[in-house]
């Protein structure tokens, strides 16, 4: 007898309970060895399906999206960010589109604290020092002096849900929090957060020690930390990134901290298209750049929260309702 379960297909390896639970739920198809699948090969394995799980790796642009099976009715992402996916071309052509919000914001602040802390704190060059040389000679009064984090000002870039978790954060650490976002949050919440708006970008960008990017990637916001912004910045600050690598112009950030008119940055995101720029790479051994490769919602707990997610968009949908976390078009162009 037919199965009645949605078919779905899973394009990444998701945690253990996860796969085990949309087995038990669904009639699922997962990739096991967790390569990310070429254009074809989601086409392919698509057949008879009516879900794609999709994750940042599946470029689903409207070329793909146009050679997608009949049977295929909604996109439900893994993911909070849904950059990789043309949303109009897909709601157009009568997809539904989840996401996963909410539940990866603390881990990814957690992370975006981590970063602020690990370059003026030398995390990354004082934990290789007993690695790589085995012995130390012991405490000195002037070695290894970084800069504090306490009193400094930080500009947080997207004042939403991961920003001002950020801000909460940075709050109890004693650091005076403003920033920018296209809408100004209500009164109850600067005030809880004791963060200071500014209308302009530019305006914040030379006003404070850390930048941090909060905001999604939009076609506003690509490119948001512009050559010129950069060099607003102060000489003695530095840049965080948790969101995506297209916010920043990379290249006029890699010659601002070379030139040294920028202190250095903390990306967990960076242009990876070609592989690592070797200038980066140069630069984080020098201790100059602090890179971790996309880790910011990797905690074992976000990733099953994540995919539980996953699972009630699609089982609201096959039951016939409006699943929780559709994004729409408008939805898109607000972010
Ligand atoms: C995700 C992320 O793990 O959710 C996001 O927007 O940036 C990541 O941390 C990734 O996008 C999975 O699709």
């Amino acid at each position: 007898m037919p199965s009645d379960k949605p078919k779905i297909l899973v394009t990444r390896r998701l945690p253990g309970p996860v796969e085990e639970r949309m087995a038990a739920l669904f009639e699922a198809r997962f990739n096991a060895s967790d390569a990310a699948l070429s254009a074809d090969a989601i086409v392919a394995g698509l057949e008879g399906c009516s879900v794609l799980v999709s994750s940042i790796t599946d470029r689903l642009d409207a070329a793909l999206l146009g050679r997608l099976p009949g049977s295929v009715k909604l996109i439900a992402q893994f993911g909070n960010g849904f950059d990789n996916i043309d949303i109009e071309a897909a709601y157009a052509a009568g997809l539904t589109v989840t996401n996963t919000p909410s539940v990866l914001t603390e881990d990814t602040a957690d992370m975006a604290m981590l970063l602020m802390l690990a370059l003026p704190r030398r995390l990354v060059e004082g934990a290789e020092v007993l690695p790589q040389t085995g012995m130390w000679p012991g405490w000195s009064p002037s070695w290894m002096l970084g800069r504090r984090l306490r009193g400094k000002a930080l500009g947080i870039v997207g004042m939403g849900r991961i920003g001002s978790a950020v801000a909460a954060r940075a709050k109890t650490f004693g650091i005076a929090v403003h920033y920018f976002s296209r809408n100004r949050r209500p009164p109850a919440l600067e005030d809880k957060l004791g963060a200071t708006f500014h209308d302009s970008l530019d305006a914040l960008a030379g006003a404070v020690d850390i930048v941090s990017l909060h905001t999604p990637l939009t076609r506003d916001t690509s490119g948001l930390m512009s050559r010129a912004r950069i060099a607003a910045m102060r000489p003695d600050a530095f840049l965080v990134n948790v969101s995506r690598p297209e916010l920043i112009d990379e290249p006029a950030l890699i010659e601002a901290i070379e030139a040294g008119r920028l202190a250095g940055a903390a990306l967990d995101v960076f242009d990876n298209h070609a592989g690592l720029n070797p200038r980066l790479r140069a630069l984080a051994e020098a201790h100059r750049v602090v890179l971790t490769p996309h880790m910011a919602s990797a905690t074992l707990e976000a990733r099953i929260e994540m995919g539980e997610t996953v699972i009630v968009n699609i089982r609201a949908f096959a039951d016939g309702h409006q699943p929780p976390h559709r994004v729409l078009p408008e939805a898109r162009a607000r972010a």
